[in-house]
């Protein structure tokens, strides 16, 4: 029987892809399978932030692989220890764990806040407090606290101890502390959500008040981390200092999953032998090659280079007069925009900017989710914008009657 080559008939339908089947990539090129190339203007949801096949994160896990790879957590390895101390050292905290995806990560910063809240801060019940439209993953605990119905339903029961607050809205978080409450996790930027940007000085007023009221600050810098929004975290636009972090994406080099919680001694040493752990989390190839991922952006300058090409990019997208662009929100290479559904849906003009050689991502139905490896060139960036102005004109040319919406404007720091 002659394949399609396709994965759908023997894959779960828990994906819907855009219709092109990708075979290479490089840099921040991919090509499909007849040699077709695209511009990737998503990054794998930032995962790919070093670009595509990066010869040093290429050369480091070859040479790692060949040396030890997954040796387990039973023994000490000699990749893990300058591994975490990087990861201390470039975040201002003590200790780390680490593990594999994302949402193993955001589970990880769940069990320590509620054992620091049993047996530091003497909670019987601890709540964690959380933001509306959040996405931290997809395990059954991490789901128990979304308000996206889709990633819910069928999958109850549901974990407790999870309250949610409006995103950006420092009053509701007060409102929401109670004696219960252990620890706020949030995003500093929803991607998922539509790349939200709260209001300048939240994420500040929620460490006052975590101080305060003596509560964890948990931050979930899985997508925003690691130089996507212009700074190494996106904490460090307001200056504070979390309790906790999450990591993930970017820290894999754009080849394998790895992860971390990175928090205070006093958080961290909740966990004790036996408490928590991974079979692969911290084997030293993911440490070699996330190491090498941290030196590859700290050495490339690739902060900077989110911050003043991602300024471009802004400037650029908040310029377009469209009725068709309802919206444009952002912070350094990470823009959300907003179609006005009566257009095209955000799926429709993605497959529109397919056509057109390049690749982005639907995030709910009318946010086209703009993030490019950070090693993007201008040139290339400004080739992917002019092809994403030539599809808004066409989706215009379409329903040419319409009247100019006011655009939000984006919040920068
Ligand atoms: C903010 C945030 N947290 C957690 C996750 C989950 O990461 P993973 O898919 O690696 O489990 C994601 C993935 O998109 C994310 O954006």
């Amino acid at each position: 029987m002659a394949s399609s080559g396709f994965e759908t008939p023997f894959c779960a339908r828990n994906y819907d892809p855009l219709p092109v089947m990708l075979a290479r990539g490089e840099g921040v090129y991919l090509w499909d399978v007849s040699g077709r190339r695209y511009i990737d203007m998503m990054s794998a949801y930032s995962a790919v932030s070093l670009g595509h096949a990066h010869p040093r994160i290429l050369a480091r896990l070859s040479e790692q692989a060949r040396r030890l790879a997954v040796p387990s957590r039973a023994y000490h390895n000699d990749r893990l220890g300058p591994f975490l101390e990087a990861l201390c050292k470039l975040t201002g905290l003590d200790a780390a764990l680490p593990m594999n995806s994302g949402a193993e990560a955001v589970e990880t910063a769940i069990k320590a806040a509620r054992r620091w809240g049993h047996r530091v801060k003497g909670v019987a019940s601890p709540e964690i407090i959380v933001a509306e439209g959040n996405f931290h993953g997809r395990t059954t605990t991490v789901i128990s606290f979304s308000s996206e119905q889709e990633y819910r339903d069928g999958f109850g029961p549901f974990t407790p101890g999870f309250r949610a607050v409006p995103f950006g809205n420092l009053a509701a978080a007060r409102a929401a502390v109670a004696d219960r409450t252990v620890a706020m996790l949030v995003e500093p930027i929803q991607g998922e959500a539509g790349v939200i940007v709260p209001p300048r000085g939240w994420l500040a007023g929620l460490r006052r008040l975590c101080d305060e009221r003596r509560i964890l600050l948990l931050l979930d810098e899985i997508q925003s981390g690691l130089g996507r929004t212009g700074a190494w975290f996106a904490y460090q636009h307001e200056n504070i200092l979390p309790d906790g972090v999450m990591l993930g994406k970017a820290l894999g080099g754009g080849v394998l999953p790895v992860s971390a919680f990175v928090a205070r001694r006093e958080v961290m040493d909740v966990f004790t032998p036996g408490s928590h752990g991974s079979t692969f989390g911290g084997n030293p190839l993911a440490a070699a090659v996330g190491l090498e991922a941290l030196n590859v952006i700290r050495e490339e300058g690739l902060v900077e280079r989110a911050r003043t090409l991602g300024a471009h990019m802004l400037r650029r997208l908040l310029a377009i007069r469209s009725p068709a662009l309802l919206a444009v929100r952002g912070l350094g290479l990470w823009a959300g925009a907003e179609i006005d559904p009566r257009f095209a849906s955000a799926r429709a003009f993605c497959e529109r900017l397919l056509e057109k050689g390049v690749l982005s991502n639907a995030t709910h139905h009318t946010v086209v989710r703009l993030a490019p490896p950070l090693v993007i060139s201008k040139d290339d960036l400004d080739f992917a914008l002019d092809r994403f102005e030539e599809a808004l004109e066409e989706v215009e040319r379409a329903r040419p009657s319409s009247t100019v919406i006011p655009k939000e404007t984006l919040v920068e720091h």
